[in-house]
């Protein structure tokens, strides 16, 4: 397995860390993979209760690695990106964020598939996709407005823009916002906490707060044939060489 992923069992719970402090811990399709067997096998692991995702340095994720989705775009559902969001979306255990910085693209997504999520109070957030010529992805189309309501999931969506972690707590994405030198005391606890409940009847609980699993998994599959098709349009093209050349981009020429 890579070590820009790394996972550690504390008792009952099982943290997994994004270690990739130098690339802002942005996730290359080796990543995705580990990060899938990772859930897996934590999910049939009796000894695991809860799990823990967080970055390393002073990033959570930048989100999908922009080299390596311009150079190996996943193609089909069994691409790392998209085995990852299954695995997510299977997982029935409770899993917490530590939104310990940057949470970029799949870095803001993904809390929509966490149960509990704490930020610090430098964590930025930003659903950038439409500036990179790409589309929602990981249910975000469905799973954003029911966190935010529709007219603001229809504005992060739409604009791009990043937001801070006082907004993401006032939008509802993150549930609270802790000094970063609490947040490792506070993911404990509240790992510790969920741990201590009846397992069974927690995984009813998540269960029932997810709702139709099926429809989930469905619109990851149908965003996901929009967001494959995209990643080869000369749109993208544009937005990643601008990004690599840290530039602003120019779509002006297209229509
Ligand atoms: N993919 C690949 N490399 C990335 C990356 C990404 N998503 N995000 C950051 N990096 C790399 C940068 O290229 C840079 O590499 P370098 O040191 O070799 O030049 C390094 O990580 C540090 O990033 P930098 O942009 O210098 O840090 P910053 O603090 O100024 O900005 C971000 C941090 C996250 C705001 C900025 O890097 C960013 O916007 N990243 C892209 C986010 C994105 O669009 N993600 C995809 C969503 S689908």
């Amino acid at each position: 397995m890579t070590d820009l992923i790394q996972t550690e069992q504390d008792g009952a719970i099982l943290t997994i860390r994004l270690n990739r402090a130098d690339k802002k811990n942005a996730i290359t399709a080796a990543m995705y993979s580990a990060m899938a067997d990772v859930l897996r096998g934590a999910d049939s692991n009796t000894s695991i209760k809860v799990a823990i995702i967080t970055g390393s340095g002073d990033s959570f994720t930048a989100g999908n690695d922009l080299k390596d989705f311009a150079e190996n775009p996943p193609k089909d559902p069994t691409a790392p990106v998209f085995a990852f969001m299954d695995a997510m979306a299977s997982f029935t255990k409770p899993v917490i964020a530590g939104v310990n910085g940057v949470a970029v693209g799949i870095g803001t997504t993904l809390l929509l598939h966490c149960d509990l999520a704490i930020a610090v109070p430098s964590a930025k957030f930003a659903l950038p996709f439409v500036n990179l010529a790409l589309v929602p992805e990981f249910a975000s189309s469905l799973l954003l407005p029911r966190f935010v309501g529709v007219r603001k999931a229809q504005e992060l969506l739409m604009s791009g823009e990043a937001f801070d972690a006082e907004s993401a707590l006032k939008f509802g994405l993150v549930g609270a916002v802790v000094p970063a030198d609490q947040l490792a005391t506070t993911l404990k606890t509240k790992a510790a906490m969920l741990a201590a409940k009846p397992p069974a009847a927690l995984r009813e609980t998540k269960a029932l707060l997810r709702g139709d699993a099926a429809h989930i998994k469905a619109v990851i599959a149908a965003e996901a044939k929009v967001f494959s098709a995209r990643l080869q349009s000369a749109e993208l093209q544009e937005a990643v060489a601008a990004f690599f050349a840290k530039r602003p981009a120019d779509f002006s020429k297209f229509s």
